[in-house]
């Protein structure tokens, strides 16, 4: 395993970093409503490619088309080359056991303690691994998250701050290269929502995981994004690195960044603080 600090990756579109996930006119209705219209983006190995919006502008919708839940109604999806729903299903499947996810509303299940929740992903995905190794493998799980304490808790019995932390144990699971996280520090207090950022910073660096992070925190986003999308009405409005993005000339992504400048100063930091801690990069 590498513990060296990993560079900020270059941007893939320069072709200096290969890339992982291609988007490729991506457009979806649902009905007459259309969600995304014709979305291009590409998110390059080793990097947190963060996707930023206003609520119900499809966010989600583009995550789980990205990760081969829902195929978009036209374009296309490749992770490593493979055009995600040209694939047999098997393959597709065999793809998505090297993801890991952590959903919106993907709950923990309140009937099993948290280390049990951790391993279930190992349980299922490779059965004749021995009680005593799964256990293992999700210790070790909880302690890159700092929940090891917790190991015999019931998530019910978690703070927020802690759930999310499961949250991501259990998508960390069988290690995969690629993890997709959708709102990881919605409905968390400021302190504990940076806490959260810390730990998919940490996980980004330090094991090399390539992290799809879906938030409409613009402060989470420009702390953890080497680079991001911002969506509006179902298409890509600015697209690069934060401090591109923060200079975006459109009034709507200057206003849509500004509004979240209560939240930083929740935080005590201002955008400009996290743009310039290019050491966390
Ligand atoms: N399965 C579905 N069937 C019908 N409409 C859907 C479906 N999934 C999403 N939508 C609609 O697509 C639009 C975008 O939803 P989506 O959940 O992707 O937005 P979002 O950006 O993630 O929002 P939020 O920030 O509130 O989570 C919404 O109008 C939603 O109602
Ligand atoms: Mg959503």
């Amino acid at each position: 395993m590498r513990f060296l600090h990993r560079e900020r990756p270059a941007d893939p579109g320069a072709g200096d970093v290969e890339a992982l996930i291609d988007v490729e006119g991506v457009s979806t209705s649902f009905g007459d409503n259309v969600v995304l219209d014709g979305i291009d983006m590409t998110v390059g190995r080793g990097e947190i490619f963060v996707i930023i919006g206003p609520s119900g502008c499809g966010k989600t919708t583009l995550l789980r088309h990205m990760s081969g839940m829902l195929p978009p109604s036209s374009g296309v999806v490749r992770i490593g080359g493979e055009s995600l729903y040209d694939l047999p299903e098997e393959e597709l499947d065999s793809i998505r056991r090297r993801m890991g996810f952590s959903f919106q509303h993907g709950a923990l299940l309140n009937s099993m303690s948290v280390i049990e929740n951790v391993a279930l992903p190992l349980a299922e995905a490779a059965p004749h691994l021995s009680r005593d190794l799964i256990d293992e493998v999700a210790q070790m799980k909880l302690e890159m998250v700092g929940l090891l304490d917790a190991k015999d808790r019931a998530p019910s019995d978690l703070s927020g701050g802690m759930k999310k932390r499961a949250a991501i144990a259990r998508a960390i699971a069988l290690d995969p290269e690629l993890v997709f996280f959708d709102e990881p520090s919605a409905g968390l207090d400021p302190i504990t929502a940076a806490a959260v950022d810390n730990l998919i910073l940490k996980l980004a660096r330090i094991f090399g995981i390539t992290m799809v992070v879906v938030t409409h925190d613009i402060a989470s986003a420009f702390t953890i994004g080497d680079r991001m999308a911002l969506l509006f009405d179902g298409r890509v409005f600015a697209h690069g690195r934060p401090e591109d993005v923060q200079q975006h000339p459109d009034a709507r992504v200057q206003d849509f960044i500004h509004r979240a400048l209560p939240r930083d100063e929740a935080r005590g930091v201002d955008i400009t603080d996290y743009l310039a801690k290019g050491a966390l990069r």
